[in-house]
């Protein structure tokens, strides 16, 4: 690598370079620093966060190559309240979107902005989402005052001097992010450990396709790249060329002949995607040859291939991932993968230098220091319940350090889509695992996904809401018109993927677990690819096609036929609410809902 100050420009395009010194004229950092993407940077940065109390170095024999990070309290999760989709008319917005006049708000930010960045350098961060030079890739330029923003980007996106090139090519256009924590330094003032702004904004303009960020340095709030871009922004991207931006994860599976269907999965927020992604076959299908192989954990760019099926990439690089319930039992792939080179936000340290979170092992350590700096121990848990980890905290870990990454996960046309799987977090109502009928009920099935909300965005835990397609945080326009664009896919395709859902969080009476889930979730899985290939039963319900008994590979598992018609048991009262719940998601939707959209709902009241 040629050795140059960072302070100047890698780029010739003097568009960027016009908008980056705007930028810095109405932010006023002390520098500027332009990021290669190197090691050695990388090492640097890290290295200067510690000095700076924001970076903890784990314990090298134990944790090689890792950092630690405590957030503010305040700083946790994404805030979606303060998320906003400021596009020309509200309208184009829809009514499940936060929606500010785009004028008012270029006015508000131009405020907020405004000498936010004195004292500290703002970084210019070049990333693609996506291989750098794949077709299905993107182009991204974020200007950050915050290095932790920088490191975990490195972990996350392709970033730096091979991007500058990919730039200075012109052939796409770049999507501008600015952000700030909103935290502007004094001369000879001390810094927080984690600086931020109480007041936060999160701004999307789908239009010219810009990203305004403001007051939070945590994971979607703040790594533009993931959410903002390859969701938001993305989504908007999609409509208009005829591909796809999905909260998804895509996985591979291979059965003992040698044969590999991939498929697509949306999950809410932490629901489970990351599991399934790196999902490890029980030794009973092992042993018969099935594999699962991973191509990404959270978002997928699918686009209809010239074979007329669809296929998809995975935009990101690495995986942020929800690190309380990860364990070399539930997710051992997960483990390998963040067993070096990652950075953990709001776990739990120990007095060894390593890091620990609820279930990571049956036994907790002894004393360690929780997410928030203070002393915790086993038996102070017992008596106020107090949580060593945040519920949402997280792992940043590069992606091809994961043991099931599969062979083709930076191929630049992506991999072949079989499968679409809809789930959510049901304690009631949803069975373990269903076929709708076809393309149009399939999109019925994913537009009225309902799911437990999580600590993974503020706001209440526990509450059943509707999120259609796992995307209600993230769709950058009205969700009428992305149902219409989903319906309108089928016509791009020769062969649409067929359409599932899946639910792995049914409870008993009892409040338990009625699957154990995880490895298990296999034999749903292969179900759901033999349904594809023609080469299992399914019989047809109210709701679309279910497993018998006698259809799910039981081998290695003592799983009674009784716990397994809990889990499929159609319950029309729990249906008839289901039904009004989806009724709830149209009325707000009504003035751009697919007419589609209501036949199906009424198909599906006359099979009940
Ligand atoms: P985001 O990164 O927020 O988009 O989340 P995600 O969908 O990738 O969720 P993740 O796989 O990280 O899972 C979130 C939580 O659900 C973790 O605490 C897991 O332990 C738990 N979980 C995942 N899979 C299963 C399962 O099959 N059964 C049960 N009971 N819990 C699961
Ligand atoms: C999610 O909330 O769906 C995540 C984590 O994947 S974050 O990057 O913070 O959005
Ligand atoms: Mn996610």
């Amino acid at each position: 690598m040629q050795s140059r100050s960072p302070s100047v420009p890698y780029s010739e395009n003097k568009h960027l370079l016009r908008w980056v010194d705007k930028v810095a004229d109405l932010c006023k950092p002390a520098a500027v620093h332009w990021v290669d993407g190197s090691q050695e940077e990388y090492d640097a940065l890290c290295s200067q966060m510690v000095a700076a109390g924001t970076f903890t170095k784990l314990n090298e024999t134990l944790w090689p190559g890792c950092y630690y990070a405590r957030s503010d309290p305040s700083d946790v999760a994404r805030v979606e309240d303060r998320t906003f989709i400021c596009s020309l008319s509200r309208e184009a917005a829809g009514p499940t979107n936060n929606w500010v006049n785009p004028y008012e708000m270029r006015r508000k930010l131009r405020g907020m902005f405004s000498g936010a960045m004195r004292g500290r350098t703002m970084y210019v961060l070049p990333f693609s989402m996506g291989p750098v030079g794949s077709p299905m890739s993107q182009i991204g330029v974020q200007l950050t005052d915050s290095p932790y923003v920088v490191v975990n980007m490195r972990i996350m996106a392709r970033i730096g001097l091979p991007v500058y090139a990919e730039i200075d090519k012109a052939e796409k256009r770049v999507v501008p992010c600015v952000h700030s924590l909103g935290a502007p330094l004094e001369p000879g003032e001390a810094d927080a450990m984690w600086p931020c702004n109480k007041e936060k904004y999160i701004v999307h303009f789908p239009e010219t396709r810009e990203i305004w960020s403001y007051g939070s340095g945590y994971g979607g709030n703040a790594l533009l790249g993931k959410k903002c871009f390859a969701l938001r922004i993305a989504s908007n991207m999609a409509r208009d060329e005829g591909w796809m931006a999905e909260h998804m994860l895509i996985l591979g599976v291979e059965d003992p002949k040698g044969a590999k269907s991939y498929v697509a999965a949306a999950f809410p927020s932490a629901c489970g995607k990351t599991n399934f992604a790196m999902l490890i076959p029980p030794s009973f299908f092992k042993e018969q040859g099935w594999k699962v192989t991973t191509v990404g954990d959270d978002i997928a760019w699918i686009r209809p291939g010239p074979d007329g099926r669809l296929r998809a990439i995975n935009p990101e690089a690495g995986f942020f991932g929800v690190a309380p319930g990860t364990s070399t039992k539930t997710n051992p792939n997960a483990m390998a993968c963040l067993s070096r080179n990652t950075i953990f936000t709001n776990v739990a340290l120990t007095p060894e230098g390593g890091v620990w979170w609820e279930g990571m092992t049956d036994m907790p350590p002894a004393r360690c220091i929780d997410w928030q700096g203070k002393e915790w121990t086993p038996a102070l848990a017992k008596e106020t319940g107090a949580k060593a980890a945040h519920p949402n905290s997280r792992f940043t870990a590069p992606a091809r350090q994961c043991p099931s990454i599969d062979a083709a996960w930076e191929h630049p046309d992506g991999v072949p889509i079989s499968a679409i799987i809809f789930g959510g977090r049901r304690a009631t109502t949803m069975p373990l695992v269903y076929q709708a009928f076809n393309w149009t009920s399939g999109v019925y099935t994913g537009a009225t996904m309902g799911s437990e909300m999580t600590a993974a965005a503020a706001g209440t835990v526990g509450k059943v809401r509707r999120d259609p397609m796992a995307m209600l945080p993230f769709c950058g326009y009205h969700m009428g018109d992305y149902f219409l664009h989903w319906i309108g896919m089928q016509k791009r395709l020769s062969e649409t993927p067929r359409i599932f859902h899946v639910n792995w969080f049914r409870k008993d009476e009892e409040g338990r677990f009625l699957w154990p889930g995880y490895s298990e979730n296999m034999r749903v899985l292969k179900w759901i690819v033999e349904r594809v290939r023609g080469q299992a039963l399914g019989h047809e319900s109210p709701i679309g096609w279910v497993p018998a008994y006698s259809d799910i590979e039981w081998g290695g598992l003592d799983f009674p036929r009784e716990d397994f018609e809990k889990l499929q048991r159609f319950d029309r009262a729990a249906w008839r609410a289901e039904v009004i719940g989806h009724e709830e998601l149209f009325l707000d939707l009504h003035d751009r809902l697919p007419k589609e959209m209501v036949y199906e709902r009424e198909l599906l009241i006359c099979r009940m």
